[in-house]
């Protein structure tokens, strides 16, 4: 059994708290490579920003779950290195499916764990969550469940179609749960196809796609029957139409790519959302800065050399993030 708090990591109670009184969000950014670790922490060390990295499912797969784990504790040296006294960095499993792998998440450092019981019939959804917040709490960790499903892909949770969360179940969920922030749905979705362009009304001058709006309706009324409850908003890239352009412009297939308009998200981050999971943006300005690098530097071969400016691309959207749209700068 390793704490978190050996680690220099902390769960999301006071960050969330304060994050709701103050109008704000705490970025939560996906991670899977140590050039998205370091651009994260750069990013959050520079704005003097709380930080959430998370890692799902497929992140451990690919990295390896202990690879992952030593990497955030380096995040919280790598912070301090860079001139932040008191980072507050959270370590937090996205997406978790079940209790033994929220368990082995808590006990190998983990600060923060979701469950993600939202594919479930409500009832089972409430006793699966409860048995994760016992285990979590018993060690000081965190936990945030879903209620409603977001439509396209969530890891293993498919859903054919978006069912926003219903603000009458959700003080039944918590109080029975425990848990302590709670994703909802109310339109936002994973990845880079946020919406089918049947959905979308398009621009006459531009020609790109214009999503409907958010469900600020359902948000509203879950505030109101949970007030100051930290509330999360899962699939929240923008997806930057600058990085869709150069992507494509280098020999990348993206059409009709399309996102959450940031001032949507800025809204949202005024509210009792506290919580912003944004993955796909860092992986498109990833994807251009690698693809232009390599059409403007065809001889080139040294994973140096075009990763430089893919983690710089990384670091510049989540400062961009932190700053513009959720607000968490100079907020440590
Ligand atoms: O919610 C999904 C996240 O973007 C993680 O995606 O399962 O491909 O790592 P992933
Ligand atoms: P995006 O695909 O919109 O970045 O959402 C990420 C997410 O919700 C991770 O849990
Ligand atoms: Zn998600």
């Amino acid at each position: 059994m390793v704490s978190y708090k050996k680690l220099g990591l902390v769960n999301t109670k006071k960050m969330f708290a304060k994050a709701v009184k103050g109008g704000y969000a705490i970025p939560a950014f996906n991670f899977n490579t140590m050039e998205q670790m370091q651009a994260i922490v750069q990013a959050a060390v520079e704005t003097k920003s709380p930080v959430i990295m998370q890692v799902s499912k497929g992140a451990r797969k690919y990295a390896n779950p202990t690879i992952l784990r030593y990497m955030a504790e380096g995040a919280v040296q790598y912070a301090k290195e860079l001139g932040c006294k008191k980072p507050q960095i959270v370590l937090h499993l996205d997406h978790g499916d079940s209790f033994e792998t929220c368990k082995s998440c808590i006990d190998s450092g983990f600060s923060s764990v979701m469950i993600d019981g939202s594919s479930l019939p409500f009832k089972d959804n409430i006793k699966l969550t409860k048995k994760v917040v016992n285990y979590a709490h018993k060690h000081d960790v965190t936990v945030e469940a879903e209620l409603g499903v977001l439509a396209g892909v969530e890891d293993e949770v498919q859903a054919e179609e978006s069912h926003y969360t219903k603000p009458e179940e959700v003080i039944e969920f918590a109080t029975k749960t425990g848990c302590d922030s709670l994703a909802i749905s109310i339109g936002t979705s994973h990845g880079a196809y946020k919406f089918k362009p049947e959905q979308c009304t398009r621009d006459k001058k531009t020609g790109k796609l214009i999503p409907p709006p958010l469900a600020f309706d359902v948000l509203k009324a879950v505030e109101k029957k949970l007030p100051g409850f930290p509330i999360v908003l899962h699939g929240s890239s923008s997806v930057p139409q600058e990085h869709v352009d150069t992507i494509n412009k280098f020999g990348g297939k993206l059409p009709d790519a399309v996102g959450i308009p940031e001032e949507q998200l800025r809204k949202a981050a005024k509210s009792a959302v506290c919580k912003i999971n944004i993955d796909s943006d860092s992986r498109l300005a990833m994807t251009a800065a690698i693809r232009k690098h390599f059409a403007e530097h065809p001889e080139h071969f040294d994973p140096r050399q075009y990763l430089t400016p893919a983690r710089e691309a990384m670091k510049e959207l989540y400062i961009h993030k932190i700053v513009k749209v959720l607000g968490s700068n100079n907020k440590l």
